[in-house]
């Protein structure tokens, strides 16, 4: 088997950002309610015309360039988002054209919601593992904003727009260490956009194509599975509380990282959050959240990460890395 590391990291924020006060102006919240519930203070989010592939690329082309790769280094992409271009081509291969990939490299979409990046992440790695891809491209994208319900109070105020990527790549040694995938149908009433291109457009009635979530319900599960798959992730790498040096979380709610991080027996300053100018950014906010640490310097190379993610599904995974 061989190995894979990450080579390099990418990201992009769309350019408008909307504060909480805009928020209080459309809905009955405020601007403290939001922070002291969420942790959020603003988002990004997509101009009208600027669709995942566009907020795709730039992320990609970032992570191409700190590589100080050429496009035609690339020989997989995969992109993981619930809010794609269209039915097909899926985002995936719609970017091939557009960031000039060689004709014949593998690509495709994963739709895991908040989870996306992380299951993504673990198909690469298994792709290079195999002999399958010697470099993968994986971004997280999405354009959450477009499936809100913008008078909704309970979701509006949770979510916003932007990409994130990786560039993996075949390695003398073992950079991801660890992955680990999870799903469980059953509680999607708790968590949905309970409308799809099969259910026909006539049954699509107002508000039925947008994000539905009971947050309190959800919130409980998060963070007693999270705990979970903290301690089996720790256990499957015979590692113990505190031996990791950053935590890179699924940024859904300051409340639900901090009990991450205290299952994982780490002080709030080795966890990585932008879910403060960020917001929930789904399948993108742990590649966003990895770029900005590895930008700013925190994150330095051979220290050891853990990203985890908690989506609708529900979706969850990890992934143990040596940067
Ligand atoms: N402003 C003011 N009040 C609000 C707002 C708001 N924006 N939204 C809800 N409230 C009210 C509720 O109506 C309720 O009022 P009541 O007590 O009079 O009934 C009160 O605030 C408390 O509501 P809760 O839902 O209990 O609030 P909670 O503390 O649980 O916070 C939140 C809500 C932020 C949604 C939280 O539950 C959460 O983060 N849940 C998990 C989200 C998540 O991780 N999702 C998974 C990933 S997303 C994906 O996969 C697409």
């Amino acid at each position: 088997m061989n190995h894979a590391r990450i080579q390099s990291t990418g990201s992009y924020l769309p350019d408008s950002v909307m504060e909480n006060a805009e928020l209080e102006a459309r809905v009955d919240t405020t601007d403290a309610w939001i922070r002291e519930r969420t942790g959020i203070a603003r988002r990004h989010i997509a101009a009208p015309e600027q669709t995942c592939s566009d907020l795709a690329q730039h992320a990609a082309l970032n992570a191409i360039a700190a590589a100080g790769l050429q496009a035609d280094d690339i020989d997989c992409l995969i992109v993981a988002t619930s809010t794609p271009d269209q039915v097909f081509p899926s985002t995936a291969c719609r970017l091939i054209e557009r960031l000039n990939i060689p004709s014949g490299a593998i690509a495709f979409d994963v739709a895991a919601a908040c989870s996306g990046f992380v299951y993504a992440l673990d198909i690469a790695h298994r792709f290079i593992q195999t002999g399958g891809a010697k470099r993968a491209l994986v971004i997280g994208a999405e354009v959450f904003s477009r499936i809100l319900d913008w008078s909704d109070r309970s979701t509006c105020v949770l979510f916003g727009d932007g990409a994130g990527a990786v560039i993996l790549e075949a390695a003398p040694s073992a950079g991801i260490l660890s992955t680990h995938l999870h799903a469980d149908g059953r509680q999607e009433p708790l968590l949905n956009v309970p409308w799809g291109i099969s259910q026909g457009y006539e049954n699509l009635d107002g508000g039925r194509g947008n994000v539905s979530m009971r947050g309190n319900e959800v919130f409980r599960v998060a963070v007693r599975t999270l705990g979970a798959l903290v301690d089996e992730t720790l256990a499957a790498n015979d590692l113990q509380r505190g031996d990791v040096d950053w935590l890179v979380p699924h940024q859904a709610n300051i409340r639900i990282m901090s009990a991450t991080a205290r299952q994982l027996g780490l002080p709030l300053e080795r966890m990585v959050s932008t879910v403060e100018d960020h917001g929930n950014t789904s399948a993108a906010s742990i590649p966003l959240a990895l770029d900005c640490a590895v930008r700013d310097g925190r994150i330095q190379r051979g220290e050891l990460l853990l990203l985890e993610a908690f989506g609708a599904g529900f979706t969850w995974g990890s992934a143990l890395i040596r940067y």
